[in-house]
């Protein structure tokens, strides 16, 4: 039942007009709920007291300045840090009480550092499948990220953007409901960086629910269906893309009117192109 309210959801979602009202009345399910999370350094309090909700089959994403709290948010949730006050429940679980069963439910980008050198793609998804206790076919993972050519290479043979892509492959794994994505398109060029959303919506496609760092306005402006602006610990602002961008307009906001109708990144993508390429 749940499998087919996602599918039709993501219908809706790719394309339907009416999505934004049909989503209103069809309240999506909470699958990620903080309330008052606080974490403290020593004297320092990176974050301080956010509540926010994840819905099921969004992409929700957490924006703000370098230092504003959203790392430490995000591995919080994610199990890998301690909190200092505040309830978070993934699917379900309570942090404090099951964080086994919420490691099960999420995948999370590993740092490159993660990667044992000496294997190659095949060898690290065949072994991560094993931590996981997950039957994986390699070759059918490295598609979805279009790196069936690199089976073989071991990681540091990677490009940046391969690597990147690479790394949100592992993150499926363990067929999580939830992935966690830190800035996953941080040093890619304009064109691998429209890949990774591709790859992004296609995984939400699929029913996964996905949060994102980014510092790019424009890559959360194409993929969030929700963001939180978060600054100093604290959480400035919440809600659509284009409602944030709505009450700054009615406020009065006007932009310097544009004299191009093009820009640098334009050229560069029309010069390069939009297809998957490889970087060899
Ligand atoms: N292990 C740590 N020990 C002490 N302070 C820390 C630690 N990790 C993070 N901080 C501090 O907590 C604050 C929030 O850091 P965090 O990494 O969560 O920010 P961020 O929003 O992810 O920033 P960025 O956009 O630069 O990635 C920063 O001031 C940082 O210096
Ligand atoms: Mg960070």
């Amino acid at each position: 039942m749940r499998i087919l309210a996602n599918r039709l959801m993501s219908v809706l979602r790719t394309g339907c007009p009416w999505h934004p009202i049909l989503s209103y009345f069809w309240d999506m399910q909470t699958i990620i709920s903080v309330r008052d999370l606080k974490k403290k350094y020593g004297d320092f309090e990176a974050v301080k007291g956010i509540s926010f909700d994840v819905k099921e089959g969004e992409i929700f994403g957490l924006l703000g300045p370098n230092g504003a709290g959203k790392s430490t948010t995000l591995e919080i949730i994610e199990t890998l840090r301690d909190k200092t006050s505040g309830e978070v429940i993934v699917d379900g679980f309570n942090l404090d009480k099951d964080p086994g069963e919420i490691k099960k439910v999420i995948g999370v980008q590993l740092q490159t550092s993660g990667y044992y050198p000496g294997l190659n793609l095949t060898e690290l998804i065949e072994l991560f499948g094993g931590l996981y206790n997950r039957d994986v076919r390699p070759l059918e993972l490295l598609d979805t990220v279009n790196l069936r050519d690199k089976a073989r290479a071991r990681f540091k043979e990677l490009s940046g953007g391969q690597k990147q892509r690479f790394s949100i492959a592992t993150t499926l794994i363990n067929q999580p409901r939830i992935i966690f994505l830190d800035e996953p398109t941080t040093g890619l060029d304009p064109q691998a960086r429209r890949n990774l959303w591709e790859l992004i919506k296609e995984i939400r496609k699929k029913g996964t629910t996905v949060i994102i760092t980014t510092h790019y306005m424009d890559e959360a402006e194409v993929l969030c269906d929700r963001v939180a602006i978060v600054d100093s610990g604290k959480i400035i602002a919440l809600e659509t893309p284009d409602r944030l961008i709505d009450n700054l307009v009615a406020s009065g906001f006007e932009r310097p009117k544009e004299v191009k109708k093009a820009n640098l990144e334009d050229v560069f993508i029309h010069l390069t192109g939009h297809g998957l390429r490889e970087e060899h």
